[in-house]
């Protein structure tokens, strides 16, 4: 791949979406080529670039300051959801902030982690792993840690690896997810009632074992921690296993309108009551594997307005492209005008906005309150999209988000921490 000076970069937001289709894909594999344009405010890359695509704006300091306040107020090590925004700069600024632990998905999220930090440790995470998956991470990425929710892929984890003496495996445990906005509990998990055998399985067979846990994305009460936690306590004692390694998950949230969770040290208070209840030996590992709390605040979309028809207005992107969860979840995003020539007047009102597909899915749900004389050729900065948002965009009609660039004002929203 070429050199990216900034001038194509610029090119790729203002040129039509066939320039701009080659980005993505280029930037996970040289990330430390890609140079980004740098702005004091999304007003400020508005007025700069009136930009015809999308523009996904990074706030690097919102990110880095959520990294360091986890790595101090977690008791134990934090590994990044690598999931939740896979950009090479997000991975960079948190590894800065002294994260050295990364949760991968999938194949292409070990190799870009293994690229960009050899020394860092990577889990492989997912319950369910092709064999080449498999046997890739472990003998080209040295990983070690795997999950896994059933003896069918513990067996097929054994058999890909040789067998080693090396493995550090973790079991998966489906629990209630009645506090999260989002659950993730439906399709991995092992039921509480079938995980002793499960357990005593990969005991014997890993050098250290570990069982990790999802109480759901956006959990709203610290209070699922303790319980998820008492769960874990209770099968211990009934499987007679040692633990090495227990993994609280993800789940923390970020702060959405109409959602604002208690500060994030309540969740960390919470987990910190509940370990001092388990029998956890000395050498025992804590781990946490957050996404949407350390990154969501630090991204937003920029989108222009195309048309409006009443209250209804037409935007460049929508939920097919960055504005996934906007579409698809009953969360409610943070969102403002922008209009670089002039003011908006004082009035607002409520919109419904539509994405630039043909597809009548492709609204956001609920109404989103704006200034009452927005117009064609206004753009809305929605915030709150670091998490699930960027990464999730398709280029279903030919449309997408353009490339990212980084911002140095303050989020839309900020969680308390
Ligand atoms: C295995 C696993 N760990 C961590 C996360 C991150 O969760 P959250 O963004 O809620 O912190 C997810 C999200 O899907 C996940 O599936």
């Amino acid at each position: 791949m070429n050199e990216d000076p900034g001038g194509s970069a610029l090119a790729a937001l203002r040129f039509p979406p066939t320039v701009i289709n080659l980005v993505p894909t280029e930037r996970l594999r040289a990330p430390s080529r890609v140079k980004r344009l740098r702005f004091a405010s999304a007003a400020e890359m508005v007025a700069s670039l009136r930009p015809e695509a999308p523009v996904h704006c990074l706030r690097p300091h919102a990110i880095a300051r959520l990294g360091r306040w986890f790595v101090r107020n977690f008791p134990g090590d934090v590994m990044y959801a690598v999931k939740t925004n896979p950009d090479p700069k997000v991975l960079t600024w948190l590894h800065r902030a002294g994260i050295r632990h990364f949760d991968a998905a999938s194949l292409a999220e070990v190799r870009s982690v293994a690229k960009l930090f050899p020394e860092a440790r990577i889990y492989f995470m997912h319950p369910v792993k092709s064999r080449e998956a498999i046997a890739e991470a472990y003998f080209k990425h040295g990983v070690r840690h795997f999950a896994l929710d059933s003896h069918d892929e513990l067996q097929k984890i054994l058999h890909v690896t040789g067998y080693p003496d090396d493995l550090a495996l973790l079991v998966r445990l489906s629990i209630p997810n009645d506090k999260a906005a989002y659950a993730l509990s439906g399709k991995f998990g092992v039921k509480l009632e079938e995980a002793s055998s499960l357990f005593q399985a990969t005991r014997k067979a890993a050098a250290l074992f570990g069982v990790c846990f999802h109480v759901g994305s956006q959990c709203m009460d610290p209070q699922s921690y303790i319980t998820t936690l008492g769960y874990v306590r209770d099968l211990l004692t009934q499987s007679d296993v040692r633990l090495d390694m227990l993994d609280v998950g993800g789940g923390f949230p970020s702060v959405y309108p109409g959602m604002t969770p208690p500060p994030l040290s309540d969740y960390m208070q919470a987990i910190r009551q509940a370990l001092a209840m388990m029998p956890l030996g000395p050498d025992c590992r804590v781990l946490c594997e957050p996404g949407r709390a350390l990154v969501a605040e630090g991204g937003s979309t920029v989108a222009r307005v195309e048309l409006r028809k009443g209250r209804k207005l037409y935007l460049n992107d929508g939920a097919f492209g960055s504005l996934f969860d906007a579409a698809h979840t009953n969360f409610r995003f943070p969102v403002r005008g922008i209009r670089p020539d002039g003011h908006f007047g004082n009035d607002e009102a409520p919109f419904t906005l539509f994405g630039p597909t043909c597809d009548s899915m492709d609204v956001l749900q609920d109404a989103y309150v704006l200034p009452a004389d927005i117009r064609e050729g206004d753009w809305i900065e929605i915030g709150q999209l670091g998490a699930y948002g960027a990464t999730m965009r398709t280029q279903f009609n030919g449309f997408h988000t353009g490339l990212p660039v980084e911002v140095a004002d303050d989020p839309l929203l900020s969680v308390e921490l």
